[in-house]
């Protein structure tokens, strides 16, 4: 983990490469494949951290020849890179990056659930060890999530999850994890029955983010921050990841998910624990799992009360977005007419602990909504006015510290300042700090990160079975009394009720737009 936090701009090119190992994804032709997991090994690729005896083994139920699989790839890849052309430094295909990783593709036709299968990705394994010399493998599993339990199942039923001196067997699982605190749980009983807790790296990949690893370096490699970062100085914090997009073609899956199950027990639990949890001991995997546990596990349940006060949930109306008319939720495909399910949700949690007692969180998270921002923003209490009475001061703002996420990464201090003058007149100012002003940033889709961990068997930036179980477990008491939806139009703030949330304790949300 170190390296990562290096101020170097050619930090993964310093990193070395992983150990030879074969990558098998379950789901070689699903969309996460394509425009997530390919560009990233290309990426890692370019970057020259993939040892020389890495291999793919991709598996999907399409017959499929492995020169197909790659021709399938290649144009994928040249998708991507045009795609990302002006938005990342690089613009064209390293044809040599890409050729290296083509010739190490290969494709196998089976059902995933099907004996057959796993028989013939073993003699392909036991192959692969007779030449390359070695047994090292990740099996990613790119599915629907009724498959985890059964492919794992499979492998260890065909021995090949078993692990021996030269080769590690690690299984990568995709998100979502259950669908709510029982199902999460009977999953990882499921899992652990069959396999080690050290040979799963469940995936949130937010972690996959450099500015949500970068809230740990902000608040344990800055003095200046940790003393500030407790109830006797922040007054509140605001997490919001909003976002433009609707819910695309993924209507029959967010009609069953929603929101709150979609975005809230993993992505904005990570970013709540990132910027809530205790300092660890040290950067290694189980230190900074066991106190991300520690704070999600220490969220006030809610009850009746909170339930029916504390929790916002919305649904996009048609609208307009950069100028452009965009349908109702209950307008996309595979959504009902008369759905109920949310696209917005806000809430305010509590942390019962000595450093957050008094000092509520309030979460958003929402489609449609005026501007993508992912951001957490840290209000600190207000100074005393005392001296400036009897001058044009009639108000202070409160300063507060914006950890922005996503699109544009970095951190802003809003401070007041006395305006140029003969008289005492304060304005709003900005500190900005934007990582791109200082680091040159590579091409990555953040996958990189995972994928490499996952190869080196840094479990860190992944997700512990306890850590999954207490996001669930902090959310139970929403999932059990589903409530109505407010309306709220396409390119808006959101519902009126999310503003009232905060109203109701004389706060704001800062705005979006
Ligand atoms: C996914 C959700 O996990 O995260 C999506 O299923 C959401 O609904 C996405 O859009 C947001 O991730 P990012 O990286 O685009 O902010």
């Amino acid at each position: 983990m170190d390296a990562r936090f290096c101020p170097d701009p050619a930090t993964l090119s310093r990193a070395t490469p992983a150990p030879a190992s074969t990558l098998v994804i379950f789901g070689a032709n699903g969309d996460l494949t394509k425009r997530l997991l390919m560009p990233a090994l290309y990426n890692l690729s370019v970057a020259g951290l993939l040892a020389d005896g890495f291999s793919v083994i991709g598996i999907d139920h399409n017959e499929r020849t492995d020169d197909a699989y790659r021709g399938r790839l290649t144009e994928a890849i040249h998708a991507f890179v045009a795609d990302k052309a002006g938005e990342l430094s690089a613009s064209v295909l390293d044809g040599r990056a890409w050729g290296w990783l083509r010739d190490r593709l290969s494709y196998l036709t089976g059902e995933f659930e099907d004996p057959g299968t796993h028989h013939r990705l073993a003699d392909r394994l036991a192959e692969i060890r007779r030449i390359r010399g070695h047994g090292n493998c990740v099996f990613y599993l790119a599915t629907a999530p009724r498959f985890f339990g059964p492919i794992v199942e499979r492998l260890a039923a065909t021995g090949l999850m078993r692990e021996e001196e030269r080769g590690f067997r690690r299984v990568v699982i995709e998100k979502p994890f259950g669908t709510d605190l029982a199902s999460a749980r009977a999953l990882d009983g499921r899992l652990l029955g069959l396999v080690a807790e050290s040979q799963v790296f469940r995936i949130d990949h937010f972690l996959g983010k450099e500015t949500v690893q970068n809230i740990l370096a902000l608040r344990f490699a800055n003095g200046i921050f940790e003393p500030l970062w407790r109830r006797d100085h922040i007054d509140h914090v605001q997490i919001t990841a909003a976002e433009t997009v609707g819910v695309e073609r993924r209507g029959r899956f967010y009609e069953a998910t929603g929101a709150l199950r979609d975005m809230v027990p993993n992505h904005m639990m990570q970013l709540l624990a990132m910027s809530a949890m205790e300092p660890p001991n040290g950067f290694d995997a189980d230190a900074v799992r066991a106190e991300k546990a520690k704070v999600v596990q220490a969220i006030r349940p809610m009850g009746a009360d909170e339930l029916a006060c504390d929790v916002v949930r919305g649904q996009y109306d048609s609208g307009a977005l950069r100028g452009m008319p965009v349908p109702a939720y209950r307008q996309e495909p595979n959504v009902a007419s008369d759905s109920v399910t949310e696209t917005y949700i806000a809430m305010k949690l509590h942390i019962d602990n000595w450093r957050w007692a008094g000092v509520p969180f309030y979460i958003r998270t929402g489609k449609r909504l005026a501007v993508r921002r992912t951001e957490i923003a840290i209000h600190f209490k207000q100074a005393p006015y005392a001296m400036f009475r009897g001058t044009p001061v009639e108000c202070l703002t409160p300063n507060f510290l914006v950890l922005h996420i996503q699109p544009s990464e970095g951190i802003s201090l809003c401070l007041s300042a006395k305006e140029p003058g003969l008289t005492v007149r304060l304005a709003d100012v900005r500190m900005d700090f934007r990582y791109a002003d200082w680091f040159k940033t590579g091409p990555s889709t953040g996958y990189e990160t995972l994928l490499y961990d996952a190869l080196i068997g840094d479990a860190t930036l992944f997700q512990r079975a306890d850590n999954v179980e207490a996001g669930w477990a902090a959310v139970q008491p929403m999932l059990a009394s589903p409530a109505g939806v407010e309306r709220y139009a396409a390119g808006s703030e959101g519902p009126a009720a999310a503003e009232a949330l905060l109203a109701r304790d004389g706060r704001h949300w800062l705005e979006l737009a």
